[in-house]
């Protein structure tokens, strides 16, 4: 067992170390750059995706929030109109177009029931299907027109966390690849965004290198009371992912929001002692969150950023810099709230690897 966890503690520690590699092997020979093109290697009959007038991920968990950020991606790179849904509450609702639509189900394992159950709906409904997922030969493989392989390798920790970061870069290069399919995205456009891809690997290294100073911050905070996680457009799924991932494996109470939304109700719940931890990259419209981070620190909340490499917030109680790489910032910055998450618990002395009531993979609905 040891030996497995290559001199980690915790499983979910050494996946989150591994996520430069697992990057790497999401993206290898998947790229050409110069071209601005995408080859995710999946066999679709032609034209499959040209005319798709509607995206609709399914997915749950850790999987979901990958989705979310999907959908906006889908959005702003491919020009079509995404929605995402938990899987076990998606139908196929009247007014839909069933053979224009594109069910993506993401899913680390590809056993989930929950979203197999969704694929089964949808492919009744007549819709086309396709899965990213992890896992070779799953379920999930089977059930769908197409798959794309995240890459990651083996995940032992029930906390999802290279997973994430390999889905949303597929996620990615799978926008990219319709946009350009569909000419909704102009070469240069394309290029722009794998660079950005590219530099993902040495980006969340970086990250992982300064890890001592999360270590220290999760220490200041492990005794609060809440733990809430504010974003917008793509940092919304990245605090609710934040969010999710601290209440997982240090049982603290933790609630991601859109930052926007504090005014509405969370403020009510915000003091000294409930931290606030802000996605402040490219991305996530950093100005406006820190708005409303304001709003939350003059209530006595301690604040935490995780803020793009050329911004600075002087008024943050800490700081984590994340290194310039356009729409995928936020999932860089996502590594810091993995690491806070990780450190909380360990000062806790939880149970990482394998949290109370949770599995892996549930296949039951
Ligand atoms: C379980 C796991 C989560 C995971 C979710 C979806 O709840 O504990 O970590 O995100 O299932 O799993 P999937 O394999 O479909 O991505």
């Amino acid at each position: 067992d040891a030996a497995e966890k290559g001199g980690y503690e915790h499983y979910m520690r050494k996946e989150i170390h591994e996520q430069p590699e697992a990057l790497r092997q999401t993206i290898t020979g998947r790229l050409d750059v110069d071209a601005g093109d995408v080859d995710l290697d999946v066999s679709f009959p032609p034209g499959f995706l040209a005319d798709v007038e509607e995206i609709r991920v399914v997915a749950c968990g850790t999987s979901y929030y990958a989705g979310r950020y999907a959908a906006q991606l889908f959005e702003e790179l491919a020009g079509v109109r995404a929605t995402v849904e938990i899987a076990s509450e998606y139908e196929f609702g009247a007014g839909r177009t069933p053979d224009r639509t594109l069910v993506v189900a993401v899913t680390q394992s590809g056993e989930t029931a929950d979203t197999l159950g969704a694929v089964r709906r949808a492919n009744e409904a007549g819709a086309r299907t396709f899965a990213v997922t992890n896992t070779l030969g799953s379920t999930v493989t089977r059930e769908v027109d197409g798959t794309a392989f995240i890459r990651a390798g083996p995940e032992i920790g029930v906390a999802a966390t290279k997973t994430f970061a390999s889905q949303v870069a597929t996620l990615a290069m799978l926008a990219v690849s319709i946009g350009r399919d569909r000419g909704a995205l102009a070469a240069a456009d394309a290029r722009a965004v794998l660079e950005d891809l590219q530099g993902l690997p040495g980006a969340v290294q970086q990250v992982l290198d300064k890890e001592s100073r999360v270590r220290e911050a999760a220490q200041t905070y492990q005794d609060s009371e809440a733990f809430f996680f504010v974003g917008r457009a793509l940092g919304v799924p990245v605090a609710l992912e934040g969010a999710l991932k601290l209440k997982e494996i240090s049982y603290d109470h933790a609630e991601g929001f859109a930052a926007g939304e504090l005014k509405h109700g969370p403020l009510a719940l915000v003091t000294p002692e409930t931290p606030v931890l802000a996605v402040l990259t490219e991305g996530s419209r950093a100005n406006e969150t820190m708005n409303n981070v304001t709003e939350a620190q003059t209530r006595g909340a301690p604040a935490l950023g995780c803020v793009s490499a050329d911004a600075e917030y002087d008024t943050l109680d800490v700081d984590f810099p994340v290194p310039d790489v356009g729409i995928v910032e936020p999932l860089v910055a996502n590594v810091y709230l993995q690491l806070f998450a990780y450190h909380v618990a360990n000062e806790k002395g939880r149970p990482i690897d394998k949290p109370r009531n949770l599995a892996k993979s549930v296949t039951v609905e």
